[in-house]
């Protein structure tokens, strides 16, 4: 197979394969941040492949091109998507590493499962990189895959960013096998999270585990019998969002109009307040509700001049915690809806579904308020989206100070989303805002968002990883 200079591998590719009723193949978006980033950095890059899953159990299609790129699909059987995916990723590790929002569950099953799929990652990417190419792996889905390429590739550079928040040494603690994940994170040249509280974590997490000598954000790995010493740096760079192309799909007319007649859709409200997330327990969906309910109830907000849309994107169904989630927020929803919805119209406008991404850019046109009111995340993208599609310079974000966007985005107005009180006034003060106001904080969110973007960021993590790694062979 082709040889690539720059290698992805992250759990899923960039597109999912759906069958139709009519047996034929079709391809559609991956949900959430990663693919989000990811997808606009690879098609910057000459001669990119992308490994991963194409969300769908059992045959995976041949590899083919897309975009510009390779696209090598990894399969994975029903079991491995119960065990590995469902499993292990996301009831074992994702609520972990966000503090323990649900209880994370700890099976054995799952760990050989784990291990097992990170072993066929590891095995489909390690032969698509070029002689002394880059091997840039994503997530915690993945944290076995780069010991398990070094080991059969040390020419090649390893790369590895974590997209979500990394837990204190306490919870991380929990984990059971929890050597063996740093050791397989450790198989990296470079090792990149969102917060610099995440990059501590982690460097705590090896010094007090594996108690490996850590001078700043340089990690020694012992070598395994003859071989020397390696030195791994563990450092924070917060992803961000292809932000020029963002802004600049708000000068398409047909966005324009779209974003009117959403509007008037809505039976032209005064005020239109938006949340978009995917259905994770994670994005403090449950808190909004109840703040905003209260609200209503309390008569600081008229359904008959103020909407709230909420686009709650399907994810993860099989996964007990996501079915409960649903089945609540739908039950608010509809109860918010029955007793406040004035005849005709939503005061809850509750959509499960994804939208496009020039639907995205006209639903955050038309929102006076966008509320990222998460409980924990690792980023938030939606937060950076938002501010990317107001270069009128109107619209207040709401922030929770546990997204990893709140250390950037210090002029939003910032909340703590367990406090319901807090939040409601919040929510307030945004509708309230005066436009100048509203305009010098949104002259400031911009600042960031547009001269941080993702191509920033990558060029950024490429370069210190090229800076660092002395490919085996080589004499420094
Ligand atoms: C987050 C994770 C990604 C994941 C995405 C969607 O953004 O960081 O790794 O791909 O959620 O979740 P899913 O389970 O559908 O891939």
């Amino acid at each position: 197979s082709a040889e690539h200079e720059m290698v992805v591998v992250a759990n899923r590719l960039p597109v999912d394969s759906r069958t139709l009723p009519d047996g034929a193949t079709e391809w559609v978006t991956s949900p959430g941040g990663l693919v989000t980033a990811m997808e606009s950095v690879m098609r910057t890059v000459d001669s990119g492949a992308w490994v991963g899953w194409a969300g769908a159990p059992g045959e995976a299609p041949a590899p083919f091109e897309a975009d510009g790129m390779s696209l090598y699909p990894v399969r994975l059987e029903q079991e491995d998507v119960e065990r590995y995916y469902e499993g292990y990723s996301n009831a074992t590790l994702w609520p972990l590493y966000h503090d323990v929002i649900v209880d994370p569950e700890f099976h054995r099953g799952w760990w050989d499962s784990y291990l097992a799929a990170n072993r066929r990652f590891a095995e489909a990417a390690a032969p698509v990189a070029a002689p002394g190419g880059t091997i840039w792996v994503h997530d915690y889905q993945l944290q076995l895959v780069p010991r398990m390429i070094r080991d059969k590739r040390s020419d090649v550079r390893i790369g590895f960013f974590n997209h979500i928040p990394f837990p204190s040494v306490e919870l991380f603690s929990q984990l059971p096998k929890r050597n063996s994940i740093l050791r397989g994170l450790l198989g990296a040249d470079l090792l990149g999270f969102q917060r610099e509280s995440d990059t501590l974590n982690f460097v705590a997490a090896v010094r007090k585990l594996l108690g490996y000598h850590v001078d700043g954000t340089t990690i020694s790995v012992p070598g395994i019998g003859a071989a020397p010493v390696r030195e791994v740096q563990a450092r924070t760079f917060p992803i961000s969002i292809d932000s020029a192309t963002v802004s600049e799909l708000t000068e398409d007319s047909a966005i324009r109009a779209r974003a009117e007649e959403l509007r008037r859709d809505l039976g032209d409200p005064e005020r239109i307040v938006l949340g978009v997330d995917r259905l994770d327990y994670t994005k403090g969906i449950r808190h909004r509700l109840k703040a905003w309910g209260e609200l209503l109830d309390d008569g600081s907000i008229d359904p008959h001049d103020t909407v709230m849309i909420q686009v709650a994107t399907p994810s993860r169904e099989r996964v007990e915690a996501y079915r409960q989630l649903r089945d609540e927020v739908e039950l608010t929803v509809g109860r918010i809806n029955g007793e406040h919805a004035p005849l005709g119209r939503p005061a809850v406008s509750y959509q499960h579904h994804s939208f496009d991404r020039r639907e995205m850019t006209a639903l955050f046109m038309a929102a006076d308020v966008v509320l990222v009111t998460a409980l924990r995340d690792g980023m938030n993208l939606v937060a950076k989206e938002y501010v990317a599609s107001r270069p009128d310079l109107q619209g207040v974000l709401v922030l929770s100070e546990f997204a990893g966007a709140a250390d950037e985005l210090r002029a939003a107005v910032l909340v703590n989303p367990h406090d319901i009180d807090e939040l409601k006034a919040a929510i307030l003060r945004a509708l309230a805002m005066p436009a100048e106001e509203q305009e010098e904080a949104m002259r400031s969110l911009r600042h960031q968002v547009m001269e941080n973007d993702v191509q920033a960021w990558a060029h950024d993590f490429l370069q210190q990883l090229e800076a660092m790694h002395t490919p085996a062979g080589d004499t420094a």
